[in-house]
């Protein structure tokens, strides 16, 4: 997109949504998910990485990030401890409420968007991606200021495969365009509630992130930033000791003499 084009994207943009007086920005933090393929018997944002649970470090990036709160969505079994075990035992202060999700990620994301009433801006984080930084949360809201609908994503590096039944290739799309989606995906928050109403008319698709729901459901068109290769969802087992080499931080560059 050209700048000129740019410029009157972002001012049409503005133009319809932009009833908010207040410019403030909510975090989103999702920690409402069951984990299944973490085979764990407790939901994989509660499990130790470090010296604290996986959900604590996007918690305290937020924290020390410019948002002004923090909108935590999490099982309706896990708000006591949330609330005391994390928010307050972390001094998390910036956690305004902490509300249950739903039964589906996108459900958890709904019931966070009502919660956040006030905020021009929400950024929609997934609380299992610890790594998140500071670069990455600036990033963010600096584009959705512009865009009104943003992810961050790193570029594949691996040739991707489309497969049919019996796992034969079928086509193999050109990897230069090709991202991997991450979160923070930061929106103006109205443009998503209105979007959310689309999709509870639909509820037939198959939803993955939010990007996709204002991709279908509005004539918006979303950004993509970068985000890091270290920003990754702990899925799986092993991303459990990946993350944790992440946030270790002490490799060395240098050649070993
Ligand atoms: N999530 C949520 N509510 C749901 C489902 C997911 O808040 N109903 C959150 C998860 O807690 C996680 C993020 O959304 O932080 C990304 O989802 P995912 O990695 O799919 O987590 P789970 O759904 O918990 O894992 P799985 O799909 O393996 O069951
Ligand atoms: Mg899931």
């Amino acid at each position: 997109m050209g700048d000129a084009d740019n410029a009157d994207y972002k001012e049409s943009n503005i133009e319809i949504f932009d009833t908010v007086d207040e410019v403030k920005a909510t975090a989103i933090v999702l920690a409402a998910g069951k984990g299944s393929r973490m085979h764990s018997d407790i939901p994989k944002q509660f499990m130790t990485l470090g010296d604290y649970p996986v959900l604590y470090y996007s918690l305290k990036a937020f924290q020390d990030s410019p948002v002004d709160d923090i909108i935590l969505v999490t099982g309706e079994d896990y708000v006591e401890y949330c609330r005391n075990d994390i928010v307050d035992r972390y001094n998390i202060t910036k956690v305004r409420k902490i509300v249950t999700g739903g039964a589906e990620r996108y459900d958890s994301v709904h019931n966070g968007l009502i919660a956040a009433d006030g905020a021009k801006y929400v950024l929609i984080h997934d609380g299992a991606r610890p790594c998140i930084t500071q670069k990455i949360i600036t990033d963010s809201i600096d584009a959705v200021k512009i865009y009104s609908a943003c992810t961050v994503g790193v570029p594949v590096k691996d040739t991707i495969k489309i497969v049919d039944e019996d796992q034969m290739g079928v086509d193999t799309p050109d990897r230069s365009r090709l991202w991997q989606v991450q979160t923070p995906q930061s929106f103006n928050r109205e443009l998503l509630l209105t979007c959310y109403d689309g999709l509870a008319h639909d509820k037939c698709q198959v939803i993955t992130d939010d990007t996709m729901i204002v991709e279908r459901y509005s004539s918006v068109r979303t950004k993509v930033i970068m985000g890091a290769y270290e920003n990754l969802k702990i899925t799986t087992p092993e991303d459990l000791k990946i993350a944790s080499n992440f946030l270790k931080k002490d490799v060395d560059t240098k050649m070993v003499k």
